[in-house]
């Protein structure tokens, strides 16, 4: 058990503004700072048949996604139905999937993986919350982001948030298991 909590594994992944805009470094400082241990890294040109299965592993993340875009809409006092043609979450998640797809294939992306206990939620806490204007300031996307939810939906993009980071311990399995082949990870 307690090796298993010492050992908690997260994917990592700078998104190509991330890349871009030189700010590799800096992001794994913040990781290696906290204690985390690094242990795999590669940079990659990413496929959309990769993209599709990063963004696509899990029927539910459709529903989730679609539901939290509407949620957004809401709270704005938006009509999705008019900005997005349809008022079904799941098929805004489809939407959604394909924007992240344009998104991370758009350039280079760097690939990790980071251990430690607790690694999954403790990276989420580093790099803050999806959304950049709603990230404060220490967190890597409110240090680095300043991108209005609202614009990239209205541009109908995805949200430029630098990084992806896994949201469960086991979601981070599989996802590691997409970009890493087991040789890889150290
Ligand atoms: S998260 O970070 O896992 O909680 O995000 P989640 O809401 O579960 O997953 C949504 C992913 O889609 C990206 N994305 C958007 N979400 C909502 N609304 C809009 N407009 C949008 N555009 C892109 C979001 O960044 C999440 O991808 P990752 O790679 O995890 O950041």
């Amino acid at each position: 058990m307690v090796n298993q909590l010492l050992k908690e594994q997260t994917l990592v992944l700078i998104k190509p503004d991330g890349v871009e805009r030189g700010l590799v470094g800096e992001i794994i400082g913040r990781f290696e700072k906290v204690g985390l241990r690094l242990r795999a890294l590669k940079l990659v040109r990413v496929t959309p048949d990769l993209a599709f299965q990063h963004y696509g592993q899990n029927e539910n993340w459709f529903q989730k996604v679609g539901q939290k875009v509407l949620a957004f809409y809401q709270k704005h006092g938006f009509d999705p139905g008019e900005m997005l043609g349809t008022m079904e979450p799941a098929k805004i998640g489809h939407l959604v999937q394909k924007w992240n797809v344009d998104y991370l294939t758009a350039g280079p992306v760097v690939a990790m993986v980071w251990e430690g206990p607790q690694a999954v939620s403790l990276v989420r806490k580093i790099v803050g919350p999806t959304y950049p204007d709603e990230a404060p300031p220490g967190t890597i996307r409110g240090d680095f982001s300043h991108e209005s939810v609202l614009l990239a939906n209205a541009q109908k993009r995805s949200v430029r948030n630098l990084i992806h980071a896994s949201d469960s311990p086991e979601s981070a399995k599989l996802e590691i298991e997409l970009w890493f082949h087991q040789d890889e990870v150290i």
